[in-house]
């Protein structure tokens, strides 16, 4: 691997600590030695979350450019720091792209994460629920992409890797076929450059899909009874662990709360938590449980169940933390207990089916801790339904396609380890 020598003062003392400290590990690791690599890990993560990622990603912007060695008794040596190039439509977004963007974040130091553009997806697998645009602002929201590229190819190639800078490039375990027939990476898997992870299991846009179809076709009927729409996404404990940030708000932190139901993401979502986040220091967000949602929002509602909506949350950079099984009127002992500065809601909060003999937010009404936001577009659940029926026939020959050929796979599958 190639090795850089820059002197401390070309970099900050800060992105220097943090570069040192990743030498170090990858040196105990390199000699194997199993206590220092974890007390190493320990310490650089510590300053991952404290101070930001960006710091890291400045550092190697400008070891990067180093073309030459440096002299002088001063220097540190670097080693080039591995860039992973993880692609994908991320239609609809759901926790089984981000879990495929956390594991590839863990195979790498640097991630770069490809949005592939309308006109490719198109040729492939047809029209999708939301645009590039669209498609690229959420991507653009998770906190384990340190890049984000839009409008990519929907099959990679070397060519294309070597222009982006990548070293890498990664993709689920099952197998995705371009335009062409061919597998769209076979060029990278025979050059040698390819990582593979797991594919979430339970999880897809297709089956989101077929969820919003029901949903579409119960949707006028809010006297129905809910029944909670098939899920087959395993939350476990150890992943539940591993979307987490395991932050605690620090000392003279100023906490911010913001509620909802948080099915489906969309842009909207992403634009109200973000705001949320610039309120303070600490975001915790409060998620209500499916009965709720549903008594909320109406029936259908919600297509995702608690977990998922909790591990696509955990996946966002503007969230530091989240209560799951929120309640949905807020109470000066939740405001306590979180120790909450400020809570926030939208502007035009939407509740299709709701009748509440309360104002959720009285009590931070009165204790004048309640502000409000302003989401431009203040999209909503009906979007999604409103796009599928938009193109009813074409969403639906996708769908049976599409559900087949996950059904194949799933039936042949081989179980890879889940990193
Ligand atoms: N992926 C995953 N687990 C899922 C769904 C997708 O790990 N449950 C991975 C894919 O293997 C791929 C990346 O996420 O590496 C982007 O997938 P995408 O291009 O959006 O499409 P699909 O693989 O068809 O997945 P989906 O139908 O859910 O969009």
């Amino acid at each position: 691997m190639k090795k850089h020598l820059i002197t401390p003062d070309e970099i900050t003392k800060e992105q220097h600590e943090v570069l040192a400290l990743v030498n170090k590990v990858k040196e105990s690791k390199r000699l194997n030695n199993l206590e220092e690599t974890y007390s190493n890990l320990q310490s650089t993560n510590q300053i991952f979350t404290e101070r930001k990622i960006e710091s890291f990603s400045k550092a190697e912007e400008k070891v990067s450019n180093f073309e030459n060695l440096f002299p002088g008794d001063t220097s540190i040596s670097i080693t080039e720091p591995v860039i992973l190039y993880v692609d994908g439509v991320f239609d609809i977004i759901h926790s089984g792209h981000f879990n495929a963007i956390r594991q590839s974040k863990k195979l790498t130091d640097i991630l770069y994460v490809g949005v592939n553009s309308d006109e490719e997806v198109f040729a492939v697998k047809g029209p999708t629920l939301l645009n590039e645009k669209e498609r690229f602002e959420l991507v653009k929201a998770c906190k384990w992409a340190d890049k984000i590229i839009p409008n990519t190819p929907y099959s990679s190639s070397i060519k294309f890797l070597d222009e982006i800078g990548a070293h890498y490039c990664a993709h689920g375990d099952d197998m995705a076929i371009g335009a062409d027939g061919v597998d769209a990476y076979s060029e990278i898997k025979k050059a040698g450059r390819m990582k593979i992870f797991k594919r979430t299991e339970g999880i897809s846009t297709t089956n989101l899909l077929g969820r919003i179809m029901m949903c579409s076709e119960q949707n006028n009927s809010h006297t129905q009874i809910y029944k909670p729409l098939a899920s087959k996404f395993l939350s476990t404990g150890w992943r539940l662990r591993e979307f987490c940030n395991e932050k605690y708000p620090q000392e003279g932190d100023k906490i911010i709360y913001i509620d909802g139901a948080w099915d489906l993401l969309h842009p909207s979502h992403i634009q109200a938590l973000e705001e949320a986040k610039k309120k303070g220091d600490f975001l915790y967000v409060g998620v209500y449980d499916d009965t709720t949602c549903n008594a909320v929002y109406g029936y259908g509602n919600p297509v995702l169940g608690i977990l998922e909506r909790v591990c696509n949350l955990l996946a966002l950079k503007y969230v530091d933390d989240v209560v799951i099984g929120s309640p949905r009127i807020i109470t000066e002992e939740l405001i306590k207990n979180l120790g909450v500065h400020k809570i926030i809601s939208e502007e035009n909060v939407y509740m299709k089916n709701e009748n509440l003999e309360k104002d959720p937010y009285e009590v931070a009404k009165k204790l004048g801790i309640y502000e409000t936001i302003k989401v431009e577009n203040g999209l909503n659940n009906d979007f999604y339904v409103e796009r599928f029926m938009k193109n009813k026939d074409t969403f639906l020959k996708k769908y049976e396609k599409k559900s087949q050929s996950e059904e194949n796979y799933e039936k042949t599958k081989e179980i890879v380890k889940e990193i």
